[in-house]
């Protein structure tokens, strides 16, 4: 029994001693691969530890670790260089903070940030240092946590001493250059100012979409009368006739520029006192760049001069081609009353007393053709074609003269009134002519004044200046001598005024009125270098202003000629007669025998040469100026080179720039004008005969 639980203790303890083998066993192999294990990790963790190492010096950036205690556990190479160290030496961050705060110019104030920054609970704090060497670092200091447990801070440090100055110097050109573009946009604006405000002639402005006035420049306050404070703010319509807004022509204005990019005029405007001028309109839409309108500018000038002047010139232009045409009419009328007067004259010396019919019947031809021989010479005087016969003449002397003619031409219940300029220039004009033309204007002063009034008959000296003379066409600035007649009759309508100087323009009744008085003042005055002007208003009166030029130098007063009445001539004094109307020179010719003379004719220049050549005795060239080819002061020429003897009298129609210059007789050129009588045929041919040769 002992035995078998020997044997059988002895078997457990074998099972058991197996066991332990293989417990052991398992052991030791269980320690064997967790040493291998280890092993691995260690290199791995060598492994990795190195790569951080090596990427921490590789960084561009200093970088310094401090574990939660202030305990430097990391540095590179970066970083001692940044800083200028050659080691970090302890590893307390303050002792460390302490010597780098050295590049400081504030020291104190750099250690207090750090502290502010291990206090400040953001993750992530930056910041820039300006370092006492002039560098500048930038500073990220990052909190580390594991599992949400700080366990210390990374700070990076990086020179962005370059990239600073770099981005410094281009901040100060761009600040340069905005400067520079601020101060040309100024200059530019100012310069655009200057301009718009220099502007005086035009006004300048603008509108803002609806039309309401937002600038304004001198020259719209010198043309509108509104000063800036006055109008700024106010819609543009105000500068409109009443009629023109009422019909909306202010919004049409502003559509137009808007649809077709701009809007132009020429019309009626109003200024402040109320008073319209003519204007030239420029409107011109402003957008913006993406195309939506931002107001309108306006341009306006005041054209109401010019408008005048254009009047005026269309006026004189007028004039002129009416002028034109009355004078060849005129001319041709001449001839005919010349053949008709001279035969009728003829008529008159072959009657027989006892004819009293024909008589009477011949006595009212003559009135006739004189009437028509009146009208023209008015004819003519308008078409500035009479010949005239200016002398130094005191406007004075003559208005004094002719007052008693005046007082008999008025009535009782006007009365007159002279006022006689003192010191007054003299003026070189056709006397007669004058008186006439004073007379024409007294009567129609008078025909004006039915219910009686004052005629005032002035006289002055008078200075046209340049301003004045430039709105005229035809007249030149100077001294001149006024004469005036004024009335307080019924006056002119604007109508009645824009005609008045038209040949034939009467408002008076039929067989009242001819309408030549003032034509014939009119052609008489600008003939004579003279200017005339009408101011008239209905119910106000007239005036009419007649400006001649001031004559300068001595004045010599000449008697007028005298024509010998019933002059007769002898056969021995032979004339010859050029003339290339037929019936003319048969009238002249026959008139002149019948007179006594002997006479030759000729139709032309050429024909006339000859005859002379022929004919030396001829003692008397009575010549048409106006004939063909050669004309009568080219022959009179040639004559009188060949013949120096030869005496000349001229004859013509109107007075052709041949013998007259300016509308003025050469001297000593001796004109009979047609038509003529027989009488002052026979005259002028005798006292051109008998006058003693000039020297
Ligand atoms: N002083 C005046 N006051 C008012 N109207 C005038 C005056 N002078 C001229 N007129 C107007 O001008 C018109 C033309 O004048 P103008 O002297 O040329 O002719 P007329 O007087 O009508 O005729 P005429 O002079 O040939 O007898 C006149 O019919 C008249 O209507
Ligand atoms: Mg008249």
């Amino acid at each position: 029994m002992k035995s078998d639980e020997e044997e059988q203790l002895r078997s457990v303890a074998l099972q058991n001693a197996r066991e332990i083998l293989a417990a052991r066993q398992r052991a030791e192999q269980l320690l064997l691969q967790t040493k291998e294990q280890l092993e691995r990790t260690t290199k791995q963790l060598a492994q990795s530890l190195a790569l951080t190492r090596a990427a921490l010096e590789s960084a561009p950036d200093g970088i310094v670790v401090t574990n939660a205690a202030g305990v430097i556990t990391d540095f590179n190479r970066k970083y001692l260089e940044l800083w200028a160290l050659d080691d970090v030496e302890s590893r307390d961050h303050h002792q460390l903070l302490r010597r780098i705060s050295r590049h400081f110019a504030d020291p104190e104030a750099f250690l207090r940030r750090i502290d502010e920054i291990y206090r400040s609970p953001d993750p992530e704090v930056t910041d820039m240092l300006a370092l006492a060497d002039g560098r500048i670092f930038e500073r990220v200091s990052k909190i580390q946590s594991v599992d949400g447990v700080d366990v210390g801070r990374v700070w990076s440090f990086r020179d962005i001493t370059e990239r600073v100055t770099t981005q410094r110097e281009l901040n100060e050109i761009l600040e340069q250059k905005v400067a520079e573009r601020t101060a040309a946009l100024q200059r530019s604006e100012q310069r655009f100012e200057q301009l718009i405000n220099g502007i005086r002639d035009c006004a300048i402005y603008m509108l803002d979409p609806s039309g309401h006035i937002v600038s304004w420049n001198p020259g719209a306050e010198r043309i509108k009368g509104y000063t800036a404070a006055e109008i700024i703010g106010r819609h543009f319509s105000t500068f409109y006739t009443e009629e023109d807004r009422a019909g909306g022509a202010p919004a049409r204005a502003l559509q137009v520029a808007t649809r077709e990019g701009k809007f132009e005029a020429e019309v009626w405007r109003v200024r402040k006192d109320g008073t319209a001028f003519w204007a030239n309109v420029l409107i011109d839409p402003i957008h913006a760049e993406d195309g939506t309108l931002v107001g309108f500018a306006k341009i306006t000038r005041d054209m109401t001069e010019r408008r005048a002047m254009q009047e005026q010139l269309n006026q004189s232009q007028k004039m002129e081609a009416i002028g034109h045409l009355t004078g060849g009419v005129a001319h041709d009328f001449n001839n005919l009353l010349t053949v008709i007067l001279g035969n009728l004259e003829t008529i008159g010396r072959h009657i027989l007393p006892d004819q009293a019919r024909v008589l009477r019947a011949l006595d009212q031809a003559n009135r006739g053709a004189q009437r028509a021989a009146t009208l023209t010479q008015q004819l003519l005087a308008f078409s500035r074609r009479q010949p005239l016969n200016p002398k130094p003449t005191d406007l004075n002397r003559l208005v004094s003269e002719l007052s008693e003619l005046v007082r008999r031409t008025l009535h009782e219940d006007i009365a007159l009134e002279t006022v006689l300029g003192g010191g007054l220039w003299r003026v070189d004009i056709d006397a007669n002519q004058l008186e006439s033309a004073v007379l024409n204007l007294v009567v129609n002063a008078r025909d004006a004044m039915k219910e009686g009034g004052k005629l005032t008959i002035e006289t002055a000296n008078s200075y046209l200046d340049r301003h004045y003379a430039s709105k005229y066409s035809e007249i030149a600035p100077g001294q001149y001598v006024l004469i005036c007649v004024t009335d307080t009759g019924c006056g002119m309508s604007k109508e009645v005024l824009s005609h008045a100087f038209d040949p034939f323009f009467t408002t008076k009744g039929i067989g009242e009125g001819t309408g030549l008085g003032l034509s014939q003042v009119f052609g008489f005055v600008k003939q004579s270098g003279g200017h005339i002007k009408l101011y008239s208003e209905v119910g106000e009166g007239t005036t009419v202003k007649i400006y001649l030029p001031r004559v300068h130098g001595e004045v010599c007063i000449e008697d007028s000629e005298s024509s010998v009445p019933d002059a007769k001539g002898h056969p021995s004094e032979t004339i010859l007669v050029v003339e290339d109307d037929d019936d003319v020179r048969i009238y002249s010719t026959e008139a002149l025998r019948d007179l006594g003379f002997t006479v030759l004719e000729a139709h032309d220049g050429a024909s006339a040469l000859r005859v002379l050549e022929l004919h030396p005795e001829v003692m008397l060239l009575f010549t048409d100026v106006g004939l063909p080819s050669i004309n009568g002061r080219q022959l009179a020429d040639e004559a009188r080179r060949r013949w120096p003897q030869l005496r000349v009298l001229f004859t013509s129609g109107y007075a052709r720039n041949a013998i007259v210059h300016q509308g003025r007789l050469d001297p000593g050129v001796e004109l009979l004008t047609k038509p003529f009588t027989r009488t002052e045929l026979a005259g002028r041919i005798r006292d051109v005969l008998d006058a003693k040769r000039a020297v």
